[in-house]
């Protein structure tokens, strides 16, 4: 167990790590930031910093030598950096399920394995890998880059087969992944924690709604009767065990219009759609987050309020920022991002309501609705 005064290293300089930063502090640690980033997120709030590329081994080095343990916020580091930081310093969530979570491929055959429903799927590495996958599991269909795709990026769905050709051309790097399309009613998640002696805990499931595939809302709780609420915390403690993970994962999964759960991906840290836990929970995921990796007992992911959150993308949504400021009731967050490019993810708030008092949609839009200009 990290004494206060120890020093949590951190790889990844965005919002992620902003928030699990400023939990840190509060519980009396010092963070380090590694990105190649100057002045970034989780740099304007971290105790110190280093300023390098993820393949920079050198850099590496130092900074694993510099703290007592190593957390992400960012997965996609080069193996051999992974490798490197592993040999010097406890790494938690560990290289391994970061390597499971960094390929597709991967992350499915390990949850089927675990007995774990996900969409229908086949490796592709060339067209004509891609025309039998389609003949074998039909269209519409999702192609996917294995790895380092994000918000949407890095996918095409296809239709028609004259959709084929272009989207393998298109996508990069390859090999590729196609999924079945999943025609889901909802999208939920369930952020689950595990700690060093293995025990393990599990915020309530939420539903998530995108726009332009950028995550846009988050209710919780999902308003889902209590077996595929229940059905989605099971999955999730599952993965939590089967992967052995000390951490904090994100599992987002699609609920079908028969009320089986699907699970599309897994994230081994802080996740957007656990931002609501922040003010909705005793414990929110980023206290969770760093509990786990500094080997601190975890407190049960209790929630004492319904919540809402919503995003903030680009300069739109930033433009509004004065007016939610000037809305009671709205809990700003903002990441300390200077250029708000569209498709950037700004802040976010959340809206509170008491336990059990979620409204419908109506009550919902009405309650995210900002005080006019005056
Ligand atoms: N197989 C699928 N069937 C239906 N919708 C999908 C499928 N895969 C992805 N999507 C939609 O695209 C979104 C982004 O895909 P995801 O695999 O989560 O990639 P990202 O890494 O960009 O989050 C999902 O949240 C979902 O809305
Ligand atoms: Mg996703």
């Amino acid at each position: 167990m990290l004494h206060p005064g120890a020093v949590i290293g951190m790889v990844g300089g965005g919002q992620l790590g902003r928030m699990s930063a400023m939990a840190a502090a509060r519980l009396g640690y010092l963070v380090h930031v590694f990105s190649p980033e100057t002045d970034g997120p989780a740099a304007q709030v971290a105790a110190r910093n280093t300023v390098a590329a993820y393949d920079d081994l050198s850099a590496l080095r130092a900074f694993a030598d510099a703290v007592d343990v190593v957390t992400f916020e960012f997965e996609n580091l080069p193996a051999a950096s992974l490798e490197l930081l592993e040999r010097c310093k406890p790494v938690r969530p560990g290289a391994k399920i970061l390597s499971i979570s960094q390929d597709r491929t991967l992350e499915k055959r390990f949850l089927n394995d675990a007995g774990i429903a996900t969409a229908p799927w086949a490796k592709v590495e060339s067209l004509a890998e891609l025309e039998a996958a389609v003949a074998r599991i039909g269209l519409p269909a999702v192609l996917k880059t294995t790895r380092l795709g994000y918000d949407g990026k890095g996918q095409a769905m296809l239709r028609a087969p004259e959709d084929l050709a272009p989207a393998f051309e298109r996508l990069s790097p390859k090999p590729l992944v196609l999924e079945g399309f999943v025609d889901f009613g909802m999208e939920v998640s369930v952020m689950v924690a595990r700690g060093l002696n293995g025990e393990v805990v599990a915020f309530d499931t939420v539903e998530n709604r995108h726009k332009h595939h950028i995550l846009d809302l988050t209710i919780a709780p999902a308003p889902l009767g209590p077996d595929p609420l229940a059905r989605a915390q099971s999955i999730a403690r599952l993965v939590a065990e089967r992967l052995e993970l000390v951490g904090l994962m994100g599992v987002e999964m699609f609920v079908t219009a028969k009320g089986d759960l699907v699970v599309n991906e897994i994230a081994p840290r802080p996740h957007n759609s656990g931002h609501w836990t922040m003010d909705a929970c005793p414990c929110g995921q980023f206290e969770m987050h760093i509990r786990a990796v500094a080997g601190l007992p975890l407190p049960p992911a209790l929630r004492h309020s319904d919540a809402v959150m919503k995003n903030l993308i680009g300069p739109d949504d930033m433009a509004l920022w004065p007016q939610i400021l000037a809305t009671p009731g709205l809990i700003p967050h903002h990441y300390g991002k200077a250029q708000a490019r569209p498709g950037r993810k700004m802040g976010h708030f959340n809206r509170l309501f008491p336990k059990g008092a979620l409204p419908g949609e109506l009550g919902i839009a009405d309650a995210l609705a900002l005080t006019p200009k005056s």
